[in-house]
């Protein structure tokens, strides 16, 4: 019995590892390819090991030895590659012969060919030919960033995949081998930076304490070309320094932030910069002394400039200032600052204006603030489309923002205003809040880690397609076969729309229960603040449903370029997946289709259901391709999302029924 426990041990903590190894999950090449695969030529530097390490440790069979060089080594120039355009960052890898060998060249910048080097095992990995490699690519944006929630006690705002990844206690001393997998993941998909600490930042992260464990956790990064940025709390100077103020414009609070910068650097030479969310769900910030945002941003901005540091300073502002729309916020408080800021600031804005709801339309912000960079942030945790639970690809959320036309200057894409092509900047960036814990599988399901796969892909390309992206993930992740992947791809693309189905469909937004914002609360009306409650985003009554935000409502549409906001400003031509968003509109308003509003707002939450019912039986036919521990896990979760789809469509429709008291279209089922 020893025996067969032991052997069951084992089994148990190989099938563990499955969800461990996210999308690198090598297969090397055995005994006959023992010789060393890759030579480094010239400077042996950290970032060039830790590339050739990940090339001994995965090894793919039929690859031949490979060559790293930097694009200026006398061997590479005399090959005349097109390496000019490459930048910074970029790769080219390709079959050559050099001295008579062949072997396959990955070159660039150090980073560059840590970058290539990811680019050769994902080709292999997703079924190339290890022979005639011709990659090339640079990435379009320049700062692609995590932002982690991460509170100093290990507790993760939003998080539900375990607690927090860094381990506070035992930092600076233990390095947590994890760090460095962590810092690979990232790497592999050309993610450069992480702020390592939530938004709702407390001081002590800033102590000289927090900031060794920060320089520990900067180490290991650094040879994956990661640069480690911290939140920050505004009123730092007060708490920690002792100051009567934190006014932005006290020289007093400039010198502190600046001394602070200098120990920062000196601890972590490359420091990205600051993280600030300011003046926002109750946090400090320049408006407290009557400054702006621009000055606060302007005042940190100038602390950390000379280290060549940067700061993102956050949009999403959300206090008591225009009850009227909570949306128009943003557009309304930073639109008046463009041109203001510091050439080192970055003004981060979420996707949308709400707050990462299942759809929204673009933020307003995006194409209105041509002398500004703005960085789009986006939530690859799920808070508002069911946790780590649901099943939920998110790689079409994020495009639908990032190939948004903006109407402005010509039809400018959102992608276009971010690269910072549209309006030649010299910074960009991207962030996504972090859907990342200490669980085993880092992001609580199998599924979302093609999250934070799709996110690092689409920061390094907005271009992408999610349905591309979908597929490379899932042959890295599940393995090569036809009928498994084709499978996977189309619950990934089926499951994002099944969410918005049976949460909000047709522009409802906000609908989800309080605090937690997990599972339906349409009805809630009783919160202390309008804008607090369910009710103020759908303002449904016995005549209709949605939010008016044309020139008889909000008039958030005019915060929207000239041509979109005319489009916008007639139910007729807004797109029908943002309607209610918009209009408010009569129960029987009579939709492209003929079919009434009301009638086509069941069928939405019907065929949310049913989308998650069909997810349930397409997996149940990958049994025999997937290992037991991931494909149990998910078909558990699929069960609790087909559950809980019926308990928003049966709780909404009953709630909207008993408003409008409509009957059920014929044929759908009536609510639980
Ligand atoms: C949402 C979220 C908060 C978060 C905030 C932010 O409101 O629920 O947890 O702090 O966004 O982005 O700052």
């Amino acid at each position: 019995w020893y025996l067969g426990l032991s052997l069951l041990a084992c089994a148990t903590a190989a099938q563990a590892e499955d969800g461990y190894r996210l999308w690198m999950r090598y297969a090397p090449a055995t005994a006959s390819q023992t010789a060393d695969p890759v030579t480094v030529r010239g400077e042996q530097t950290p970032m060039l090991a830790a590339a050739a390490a990940e090339l001994r440790r995965a090894n793919p069979a039929g690859l031949g030895p490979v060559m790293l060089a930097h694009a200026n080594d006398p061997a590479v120039t005399a090959l005349r590659l097109p390496v000019a355009t490459l930048g910074d960052e970029g790769y080219l890898v390709r079959s050559v012969t050099i001295d008579g060998r062949p072997v396959t060249l990955v070159t660039g910048t150090d980073r560059g060919i840590l970058y290539g080097t990811f680019a050769l095992l994902r080709h292999l990995a997703t079924g190339a030919a290890p022979t005639r490699i011709d990659l090339t690519s640079r990435p379009r944006v320049g700062l692609r960033m995590l932002n982690h929630w991460d509170n100093l006690d290990g507790v993760v705002e939003r998080g539900y995949a375990g607690r927090s990844l860094w381990d506070w206690w035992t930092l600076p001393d233990y390095r947590d081998p994890r760090y460095t997998d962590y810092a690979r993941a990232n790497a592999s998909l050309g993610i450069n930076g992480t702020v390592l600490n939530n938004v709702n930042a407390k001081v002590e992260s800033l102590t000289p304490r927090y900031i060794a464990k920060a320089a520990a956790l900067a180490d290991i990064f650094r040879p994956y070309g990661i640069k480690v940025y911290l939140s920050a709390r505004f009123s730092a100077p007060v708490e920690l320094g002792g100051l009567k103020t934190a006014n932005p414009k006290d020289p007093a609070v400039a010198a502190w932030w600046a001394a602070k910068s200098d120990e920062i650097y000196r601890a972590i030479p490359d420091f990205g910069g600051f993280l600030v969310k300011a003046n926002s769900e109750g946090q400090p910030g320049p408006r407290d002394y009557g400054a702006s945002h621009a000055d606060g941003a302007n005042m940190l901005a100038a602390a950390v400039r000379p280290h060549g540091g940067i700061v993102l300073w956050r949009a999403f502002v959300y206090a008591d200032t225009d009850p009227n729309d909570r949306a128009k916020q943003a557009y309304d408080e930073f639109k008046p600052l463009d041109g203001q800021f510091a050439k080192n600031v970055i003004v981060q804005v979420k996707n949308g204006a709400l707050d990462f709801q299942p759809r929204e339309p673009f933020h307003p912000l995006f194409g209105a603030m041509p002398r500004t960079p703005i960085a789009p942030e986006f939530q690859i945790t799920k808070e508002y489309l069911g946790f780590a639970t649901h099943l939920a690809y998110l790689a079409p959320l994020f495009s639908e923002t990032l190939t948004a036309d903006t109407h402005t200057r010509g039809h400018a894409r959102v992608s276009q205003v971010i690269d910072g092509s549209l309006d030649r900047h010299r910074l960009s960036a991207i962030a996504g809040v972090a859907n990342i814990g200490d669980s085993r599988d880092w992001t609580g399901s199998s599924f979302n880690q093609a999250n934070w796969y799709a996110y690092g892909r689409l920061a390094w390309d907005p271009s992408l397609t999610p349905q591309a992206i979908a597929r490379e993930w899932a042959m890295q992740t599940f393995g090569t076969d036809p009928k498994l992947l084709d499978t996977v791809v189309a619950m990934m693309m089926a499951s994002r729309e099944a969410v918005v189905d049976y949460t909000g469909p047709l522009g409802l937004a906000h609908l989800m229960a309080t605090g937690h914002h997990y599972g339906p609360g349409p009805w809630v009306a009783d919160l202390k603040r309008p804008e607090w409650n369910p009710v103020y985003y759908h303002r449904a009554d016995a005549a209709g449903i949605g939010f008016d935000r044309t020139k008889t409502g909000s008039k958030a549409v005019a915060q929207y370029a000239p041509g979109l906001a005319k489009l916008y400003a007639d139910p007729k031509t807004t797109p029908e997946n943002e309607l209610l968003w918009f209009h408010h509109l009569p129960w029987t308003y009579r939709m492209a289709s003929g079919a009434t509003l009301w009638d086509t707002l069941v069928q939405h939450y019907d065929r949310g259901v049913a989308t998650v019912d069909t997810l349930r039986t397409q997996w149940q036919q990958t049994k025999p391709l997937v290992d037991p521990e991931r494909w149990q896990k998910t078909d558990e979760f699929l069960a609790v999302q087909a559950r809980e789809a019926r308990w928003w469509r049966d709780a909404s429709l009953s709630y909207w029924m008993s408003l409008n008291n409509l009957p059920l279209p014929a044929g759908s089922p009536p609510p639980a």
